[in-house]
């Protein structure tokens, strides 16, 4: 690890988008107008913290880079759908995303559902498609780990939990079932499925691992409730102020702004703890961690 964080961030971001814009079906591909919304809603913007996790993790792994970034490309595709859809009316009903009109503005509400629905299925067939693993049978799981984020059990489910917690109040617990399902879940398989391109680390490592991972999946969704409240449109990308203007539950309204910031240092340090036996190995997971929490963005 020689690069500075910010370089090594920048030469991850490129990479991931070379990769992905390479995948992705060219906009003059029928049908035209799908293609370029998925091109539209997937490249050019983004922090990339999925894939930079995935990187990240490899790295601690020693796995192969090409093999990495394959993984990370599948969970990028997973979590812009994810955007897509969450923007839609039906859902949080957002016309602004990363910068730019959301998908369904942009163009409309059926091509954004079925942009959603084919980058979903593009994120399988990357995963499915090459060697990712010295054993198949690791492939395999990480094909399972990756499914069942995205699905009802993970991220899907989570989503469901947001719409149906609308103008209640949630307890603690209640609050944490829904962000670690509906953001955590997703990050969670962008640290194990980077880690496990490599066959080198051992279940008690993976094990430490996915603690950190489900650590920095809920600090990274009471930062994003923090961000609604404190930052502005134009520096997020999105439009401020959308959880209380749709009568969200989140850490910011639970607990309020001060007790929400102590909560996402809390689960920056127990992340910190959980990579303690890597050593220098996880200084680059360390970085991303303290990124995720401090970010302004
Ligand atoms: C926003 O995710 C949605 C959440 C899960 C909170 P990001 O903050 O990672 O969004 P991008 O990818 O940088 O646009
Ligand atoms: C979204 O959470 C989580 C997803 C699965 C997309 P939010 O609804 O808080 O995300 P933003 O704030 O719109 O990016
Ligand atoms: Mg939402
Ligand atoms: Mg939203
Ligand atoms: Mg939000």
């Amino acid at each position: 690890m020689t690069a500075d964080f910010q370089t090594w961030t920048s030469h991850c971001q490129a990479n991931i988008e070379t990769f992905l814009e390479s995948r992705l079906p060219a906009i003059d591909c029928v049908p035209v107008r799908l293609h370029q919304a998925m091109r539209y809603s997937v490249l050019g913007g983004g922090k990339r913290v999925r894939p930079l996790l995935s990187f990240a993790a490899g790295e601690l792994a020693q796995a192969d880079v090409e093999r990495v970034t394959v993984a990370a490309a599948a969970v990028e595709l997973i979590h812009a759908y994810s955007l897509v859809h969450d923007d839609l009316p039906c859902m949080d009903d957002d016309v602004l995303r990363r910068g730019k009109p959301t998908c369904h503005i942009e163009f409309d509400e059926a091509t954004a559902l079925l942009t959603g629905d084919s980058l979903q299925t593009l994120a399988f067939e990357l995963l499915a498609e090459k060697c990712l693993s010295d054993e198949p049978r690791i492939q395999l799981e990480m094909i399972v780990q990756l499914a069942q984020a995205a699905g009802s059990r993970g991220m899907a489910g989570g989503q469901a939990y947001d719409l149906d917690s609308v103008g209640k109040t949630l307890s603690l617990p209640e609050l944490e079932f829904m962000h670690i399902h509906k953001t955590g879940a997703l990050i969670r398989a962008a640290v194990m499925l980077g880690a496990r391109c490599s066959g080198d680390l051992s279940a008690e490592q993976l094990g430490q691992l996915d603690h950190f991972a489900k650590c920095i999946g809920l600090a990274f969704q009471v930062v994003d409730d923090l961000l609604d409240t404190e930052a502005t449109t134009a520096t997020l990308g999105k439009t401020a102020g959308k959880d209380a203007e749709n009568n969200k539950p989140t850490y910011v309204s639970i607990l309020g702004i001060s007790a929400a910031r102590e909560l996402a240092q809390k689960l920056q340090h127990d992340a910190d703890q959980a990579l303690q036996g890597f050593g220098d190995a996880a200084t680059r997971l360390r970085q991303v961690t303290d990124f995720i929490v401090k970010r302004k963005f």
